[in-house]
C-alpha cells in the first residue's frame, strides 16, 4: 500500500473554498478579545472548543458570527489571514482562493477597507513569504437583503483590482440564488467573476438558479447535486466545479459520518470535485486533514488523489499557463508511483 500520509503530504494543493473567518482558533479569538477589550461568551480556549458542537448550518453561523465580533482594526485582519497562510503553507497550498464577509464587519461599524486592507496586505506578505499566490473572493450574506449585497458591492467597486469574484454564503434555505440576480448581473459588469455557495443544504434547484440566473464559475459545495441525474449530465459536461468540504459536511450534519459522504459518487459520476476546509478553526482540520480523512473514510486510491489535486488548480481562476505549471508539479509526486 502506497504512504499516503507522505502522498497527501507531499501534493501541491490550491484551496478554493475557505472562509477566512472560519480560520480564527480560539487561541487567536482570546488573544484579539483581550487586545481590544471585547466581552465573549467565554472563559477560556477550551470552552470555546466546547461550543463547538453544531446540529445544522445555522447552529454554526450563529457562533461563527459572534466569534468574528473580536475582528476590529487592520492588524486584526491581517493577523488572522497571515495564521491562516502559514498553516496553508505546511499542508503545502500553492494557491488559495479566500472568501471574506465584509457584512460581518460594516454591519458592526468596521470601515470595508480596514478589512481589506488587512486582508489583502496578509495576503502580498504570503506570496512574499511563503510563495503562496492568492485571489480573494467578496462573499454577500444570503440572509440579508438583496439592497444590502448591492449597496456592499458598492463599496468594493473600487477596489475592483483586489477582488477576482463575488460568492453568496451564510443561510441557504429560503434564500435562493434568484433573490440576488440583479447583484451578481452588476457585478458581473464590473468584471467579477461568480461562485456561490448551493446544494448544501439547499435542493439542487439551488444549483440550476445559481448556474442560470448568477452565471456562476464554481459550485460551493454541491453535494446535494446528485439527487438530479439532468443536472449532474450537465455539471459534468461543463466540467463545473465543485468545490466540496468534507469534514465542514459532516460537523454540520449534512452526512452523518465521513464513511458515508458521497465524494467519491461524485468523482465516479465524472464531476470535476475539489476537497476544501470551509471554516477549519470550526471544523477539526485544515486541507491536509480533509484529504487524510476522507481518504482513509472512503478508501480512495491513488489515481483518486492525483485527480483532486489536479481539479483544484484546474479549477482555480488562475491564468492557463500558471495552472499548467501547477499541474506539472502535481503529476511529478505521482512520478513512479503504483496505483
Ligand atoms: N455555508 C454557508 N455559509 C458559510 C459557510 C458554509 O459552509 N461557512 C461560512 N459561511
Ligand atoms: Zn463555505
Amino acid at each position: 500500500m502506497p504512504d499516503f500520509i507522505k502522498l497527501i503530504d507531499d501534493l501541491p494543493k490550491a484551496e478554493l473554498h475557505l472562509h477566512i473567518e472560519g480560520t480564527l482558533e480560539p487561541e487567536l479569538m482570546m488573544r484579539l478579545a483581550r487586545r481590544n477589550k471585547v466581552r465573549i461568551p467565554y472563559r477560556s480556549v477550551g470552552e470555546v472548543r466546547q461550543a463547538y458542537a453544531f446540529s445544522n448550518l445555522q447552529s454554526f453561523l450563529d457562533i461563527y458570527y459572534a466569534g468574528a465580533a473580536v475582528l476590529l482594526t487592520r492588524q486584526d485582519f491581517f493577523d488572522l489571514t497571515y495564521a491562516y497562510l502559514e498553516r496553508a503553507a505546511a499542508d503545502n497550498v500553492r494557491h488559495v482562493e479566500i472568501f471574506f464577509d465584509p457584512q460581518t464587519h460594516t454591519e458592526r461599524g468596521i470601515a470595508f477597507e480596514v478589512v481589506l486592507d488587512g486582508i489583502h496586505d496578509a495576503l502580498q506578505a504570503g506570496q512574499q513569504n511563503l510563495g503562496i499566490s492568492s485571489y480573494l473572493i467578496l462573499c454577500f450574506l444570503r440572509h440579508l437583503s438583496a439592497d444590502d449585497a448591492m449597496a456592499t458591492l458598492e463599496l468594493a467597486l473600487p477596489h475592483r483590482e483586489r477582488i477576482r469574484a463575488v460568492g453568496l454564503d451564510s443561510s441557504e434555505v429560503g434564500h435562493p440564488p434568484s433573490k440576488f440576480t440583479n447583484v451578481f448581473d452588476r457585478a458581473r459588469d464590473a468584471g467579477f467573476l461568480t461562485v456561490a455557495h448551493a446544494g448544501e443544504e439547499g435542493p439542487p434547484e439551488y444549483i440550476r438558479e445559481a448556474l442560470d440566473l448568477l452565471k456562476i464559475r464554481r459550485i460551493d459545495h454541491g453535494v446535494r447535486c446528485l439527487e438530479d441525474t439532468q443536472l449532474v449530465a450537465h455539471l459534468v459536461d461543463e466540467q463545473i466545479p465543485l468545490t466540496v468540504c468534507p469534514l465542514s459536511n459532516v460537523k454540520l450534519c449534512v452526512f452523518d459520518k465521513l464513511e458515508e459522504h458521497n465524494l467519491a459518487s461524485l468523482l465516479d459520476a465524472g464531476l470535476c470535485v475539489t476537497i476544501n476546509s470551509d471554516d477549519p478553526a470550526y471544523f477539526g482540520g485544515y486541507i491536509g486533514e480533509n484529504f487524510r480523512q476522507t481518504r482513509k473514510a472512503l478508501g480512495l486510491n491513488v489515481t483518486q488523489l492525483q485527480l483532486l489535486a489536479r481539479n483544484a488548480f484546474k479549477a482555480s481562476f488562475l491564468p492557463q499557463e500558471q495552472i499548467a505549471r501547477h499541474l506539472r508539479t502535481v503529476d511529478a509526486v505521482f512520478d513512479g508511483i503504483v496505483a
